[in-house]
């Protein structure tokens, strides 16, 4: 009989103590929600999205709550890199010793742009992964985002591989004619791991006014709105390429999470969920454990992939 369950996964070569992840946005740079929750208990986080120089962000309003989900538009505010290296990695070696993963989200205007972050980042410490952001608008290609074209992922991933030691994660936008020409690109190109699904692309109108709501009018929506699109295209990509999958959008319970891992994620990350249940990584590890002990299983690695058809 199985007493104590493992939920120790892995992610290529990198374990992980639980396949919990905080998703990049969503969890400032690791120690915002304390003392509401433990960073700690994670097993890894991603920190927000991080870019050559220092960014504003967007005009507000850049947040706005729909009965469908959250609606954000922020514009990658951030410090730059070289403020992160220097100040807000060294915050998170406490989470390192307690063997939470140091993700890094990196989003830039070209590939000029990820390739001297990736190559900043051989100096930091401590850090982990290096999840590249391809859901950001590529400036040279008109503003379209680097995830739509299989090409553009192809030169940026393989040229912030040869940049860096650290595994790379690519991160991809969710809508796309065909994900998984996407995904196999990005494997072709040398990625550690395809990690999604970001934002879907959203407009909140404000029909007394008549005036778009955010600042920026376009934003993008998250929440559980989008987990059945994100399951599938998580689905699809864990067919395709043969490197781990990192799954998320709309998990807010270890149901949510365990029918990622079912459809082929190694691990997950949990975003707008955090917002309303800080210390939510706690509680789908207690329901991830208890799922394993009613079924029997060892190990949550024993579920990856595991989803059937109907009979
Ligand atoms: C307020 C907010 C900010 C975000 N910022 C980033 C970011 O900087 N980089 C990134 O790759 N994804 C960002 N995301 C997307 C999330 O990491 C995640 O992919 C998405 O929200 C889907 O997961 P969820 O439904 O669990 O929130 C952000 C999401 C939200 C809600």
């Amino acid at each position: 009989m199985v007493t104590h369950p493992s939920l120790a996964t892995t992610v290529g070569s990198l374990e992980f103590k639980n396949p919990i992840i905080a998703a990049s946005g969503t969890f400032g740079y690791g120690r915002e929600y304390e003392p509401s929750a433990d960073p700690r208990v994670f097993g890894g986080v991603a920190l927000k999205g991080t870019t050559p120089k220092p960014q504003a962000g967007n005009p507000p309003p850049r947040l706005v709550e729909t009965p469908a989900g959250l609606v954000n538009s922020i514009g990658l505010e951030n410090p730059g890199i070289a403020v992160v290296i220097k100040e807000k990695l060294p915050q998170l070696e406490d989470l390192a010793s307690a063997g939470t993963r140091i993700i890094l989200n990196l989003s830039a205007d070209d590939d000029n742009g990820f390739v001297s972050m990736a190559e900043k980042c051989n100096q930091a410490s401590p850090l982990d992964v290096l999840e590249l952001n391809l859901s950001c608008p590529n400036i040279k290609a008109g503003g379209m985002h680097f995830g739509t074209d299989p090409k553009v992922v192809s030169k940026i991933t393989s040229a912030v591989k040869k940049a860096t030691a650290l595994p790379i994660w690519v991160k991809l936008a969710p809508l796309v004619t065909d994900i998984t020409v996407i995904a196999r690109s990005a494997e072709d190109a040398g990625a550690d791991a395809i990690s999604l699904v970001n934002t879907l692309p959203a407009l909140v109108v404000d029909v007394e006014r008549q005036r778009t709501v955010l600042g920026n009018t376009f934003g993008g929506l998250s929440g559980p709105a989008i987990l059945p699109f994100a399951l599938r295209q998580v689905y699809m990509v864990a067919q395709a390429v043969k490197i781990p999958v990192v799954g998320m959008g709309g998990i807010s319970c270890s149901d949510d999470a365990c029918a990622f891992l079912l459809a082929g994620a190694s691990a997950v990350q949990v975003g707008t969920a955090i917002f309303v249940q800080p210390d939510i990584a706690e509680r789908i590890c207690d329901g991830l454990s208890q799922y394993l002990l009613e079924k029997g299983y060892e190990e949550i690695t024993d579920i990856v992939g595991r989803l059937a058809q109907k009979d």
